[in-house]
């Protein structure tokens, strides 16, 4: 069947890989096929690792790179395999990659993938290291994601505003008519799940439960909020470089109770993707969430309050599962590199020019 393509996203999260199989020859996707794997535990301590300086990293990096190729191979044939769709007929695969650096001030990010092995193990063209041509045409490399949320979510009869909240959270400003913009707001689930498997032992607080239970500590969420990284005009894209445990420790006294860093924790990533969407996207009166943290109902529910007036909901409301949207976005990029377009907007990344974006490993 023409049209078909499977996106696969693991993100900063480092919970594992969405995988979504999508008709995309119409005017708006199809979505056929979801599947999720978690990442072995071993998985996901070594590419935390990869996210920092280390022995043996080229090694130990094109290693985990097959170990996740495998993977991805796996959750994509799980697609099918619900669809009970052959391979033969799939244009393509659009990979992002397990960013293990993500360093465009430097000239470089790195998303790990085996695109080689990918298109070996599946039968099918695999797209994937979107990000760098964007980063060597002068941009971020990140976010690149609006320019889907644009063709997909974009309307001429409301001002809206995606937030895509993973790992790192990142906002998209989709006005009625005008340039559409979007910048990584900054921290999304990361901070909250580091603290939260450091305390509770497990990989996320379900719901912001835990968080809930918590008191703010107004002296150290002051202090987190004034972090250079929120105050830096777009366009702006971080990561776990910057983002992550020592990050927070850096800010503490020490005598906190874990359960009110955790509240203080959620307070920050809730006020910093709320305050950036009043600074840069003011006239949103639609304001529609995905990712993984669309599901944290705490989260949600002080990001609700602080953006009072404007409705907030999930993409769902607009029939695309908030879990699902970046995997498709993958398909839809790999889509406009087969097909010669751009997948960046300048406005957003900062890159010189739209640019067709991707390496292709043909079937
Ligand atoms: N019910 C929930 N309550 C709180 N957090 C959740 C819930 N469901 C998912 N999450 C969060 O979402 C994360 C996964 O989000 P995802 O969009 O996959 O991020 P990434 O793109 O960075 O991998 C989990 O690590 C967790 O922090
Ligand atoms: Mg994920």
């Amino acid at each position: 069947m023409p049209g078909l393509y499977i996106g696969l996203m693991s993100g900063t999260s480092l919970d594992g890989i969405d995988a979504v199989l999508a008709d995309l020859s119409g005017p708006a996707p199809r979505l056929i096929a979801h599947a999720h794997h978690a990442f072995t535990p071993a998985l996901r301590v070594e590419l935390a690792s990869l996210n920092s300086p280390g022995k043996n990293e080229l090694r130990r990096a094109a290693l985990a790179a097959n170990d996740l190729t495998r993977a991805y191979a796996a959750v994509a044939g799980a697609t099918l395999a619900l669809a009970a769709v052959p391979a033969e007929g799939l244009e393509a695969v659009g990979c992002h990659g397990q960013t293990v650096r993500h360093q465009p001030a430097d000239g470089y990010t790195v998303q790990l993938v085996n695109g080689a092995l990918l298109a070996e193990l599946t039968g099918i063209t695999v797209v994937c290291d979107f990000r760098s041509r964007d980063i060597a045409a002068g941009g971020q490399g990140a976010p690149l994601v609006p320019a889907f949320h644009q063709a997909v979510f974009g309307r001429n009869d409301e001002h809206r505003a995606i937030v895509n909240i993973g790992g790192i959270s990142n906002v998209t400003n989709l006005p009625s008519t005008g340039v559409v913009t979007g910048f990584d707001s900054g921290p999304g689930n990361l901070l909250l799940d580091a603290w939260a498997q450091r305390h509770l032992k497990q990989p996320f607080d379900r719901d912001g439960d835990w968080a809930k239970t918590g008191k703010i500590i107004p002296g150290l969420l002051a202090r987190l909020k004034a972090d250079e990284y929120f105050h830096r005009a777009p366009p702006k894209s971080t990561g776990r470089e910057t983002f992550n445990l020592e990050w927070i420790e850096k800010y503490l006294a020490g005598n906190e109770a874990a359960v009110d860093v955790q509240a203080t924790l959620l307070a920050l990533t809730a006020h910093g993707i709320a305050d950036a969407i009043i600074d840069f996207c003011a006239n949103a009166t639609a304001v529609y969430l995905c990712g993984g943290g669309a599901r944290n109902l705490e989260l949600v529910n002080v990001l609700t309050a602080r953006l009072a007036p404007r409705e907030v909901r999930t993409t769902d409301k607009l029939g695309v599962d908030a879990e699902q949207v970046e995997a498709l976005a993958f398909a839809w990029l790999a889509q406009q590199t087969l097909t010669s377009k751009p997948g960046n907007l300048p406005a957003v990344t900062g890159a010189r020019g739209p640019r067709i974006l991707g390496a292709i490993y043909r079937a």
